[in-house]
């Protein structure tokens, strides 16, 4: 076998785990369940699946461009927003090119540039934040596309709406910036970014947003990019023919119609979130404030270790060392039941 070395130095991606009896804290699904919208149009599609799927999602780009006020031309939906990331990489990026992003960050940036054998440059982040001003600095005439997480994952932490914006000023137009929202629904802040109101000003921009967090479809996977139409109808190109698979195209157009359970999920998260940070504080453990639906703590102690001793308690947790940081979890906003069942067994191994 002949293998290429972009291939071979690709570390596979570690998912959260899922342990018989256990909570499972580790992934940022969302505690609640699926939509419940979602789950009875499911049902009524269930004797269609003899049928290939719809391969231009007509109905779910018509129900985002109702959701959205746009036109369908502005989405293209994918088998979760990773398949968009390989997407973006593989229409922008030739071998030996350049993605830029950031250190501690969600892992599939960089596996997708590797795919395509593109390089990477990481942006440093000071306490979970980045500067976007160190990420300008880090451009070089081989970067291609920006990759950012807004909330990041998995700190939690967010860029403001006018820094942004001053951010997508000074990026030369021909680099593609990817800012990743998958947790933009549970983001509180007044001046989180209101970034389709970007879009029309900066071609360059692509917006990626999901249904596996706050519609809580994790395991559906469906995800979609927001972008000018020229580049919709260019990434459409990579893609195979049936990307997205039927329930989950059914899911995905009715989850968007459950404002109520949308309102529901982010009421728990804001509840559970209040909770968490006075248990940290009570500890005297530091964390960054969040705009999504987990948080990063500081143990001090061994995360993998700390990890270990959690889920023999009854619940996993995500050790951030394979992001860089030895002594700290980032932990997922359950129910009430499932924080306190959390914070119970955190005090025991602290
Ligand atoms: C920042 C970020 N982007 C994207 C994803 C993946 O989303 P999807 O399930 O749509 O592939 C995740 C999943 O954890 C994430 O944390």
């Amino acid at each position: 076998m002949q293998t290429k070395a972009n291939i071979q130095n690709i570390a596979p991606y570690q998912p959260g785990v899922l342990k018989a009896g256990a909570i499972k804290l580790a992934s940022n699904e969302n505690p609640l369940g699926s939509s419940p919208k979602a789950l009875a149009a499911l049902k009524a599609d269930l004797d269609k699946l003899h049928l290939y799927p719809d391969g231009g999602c007509v109905r779910l780009r018509n129900a985002l461009a109702v959701h959205y006020g746009l036109t369908p031309e502005y989405f293209l939906p994918g088998n979760g927003s990773d398949e968009i990331f390989h997407f973006i990489t593989g229409a922008f990026v030739s071998p030996g090119e350049r993605v830029l992003t950031t250190e501690i960050t969600f892992s599939e940036y960089t596996f997708a540039a590797q795919l395509f054998a593109g390089a990477v440059d990481y942006a440093p982040l000071t306490d979970g934040r980045l500067q976007l001003d160190v990420l300008l600095r880090k451009i070089t005439p081989q970067t291609k596309v920006i990759f950012l997480a807004n909330p990041n994952n998995p700190t939690g932490a967010y860029c403001e709406a006018a820094a942004f914006e001053n951010f997508l000023q000074k990026v030369p137009g021909e680099i593609m910036v990817v800012l990743d929202e998958a947790y933009a629904e549970y983001a509180a802040a007044a001046d989180y970014p209101d970034s389709l109101r970007l879009l029309k000003t900066f071609k360059n921009l692509l917006i990626t947003r999901t249904f596996s967090k706050i519609y809580g479809l994790a395991g559906l996977r469906v995800g979609y990019v927001i972008a000018a139409p020229e580049t919709i109808a260019y990434l459409n190109k990579t893609r195979e023919p049936f990307n997205v698979n039927a329930l989950a195209q059914t899911a995905a157009a009715a989850a968007l119609q459950d404002t109520e359970f949308v309102q529901r999920s982010r009421a728990n998260n804001e509840v559970g979130k209040k909770y968490l940070y006075a248990e940290f504080t009570k500890l005297k453990l530091k964390y960054y404030p969040t705009e999504a639906n987990f948080i990063f703590v500081y143990i001090g102690q061994d995360c993998v270790t700390a990890f270990q001793k959690l889920m023999d308690r009854g619940v996993t947790v995500r050790p951030m060392r394979s992001f860089g940081v030895p002594d700290a979890i980032r932990v997922t906003i359950g129910t009430p039941e499932q924080n306190q069942k959390f914070i119970t067994a955190l005090k025991e191994i602290l």
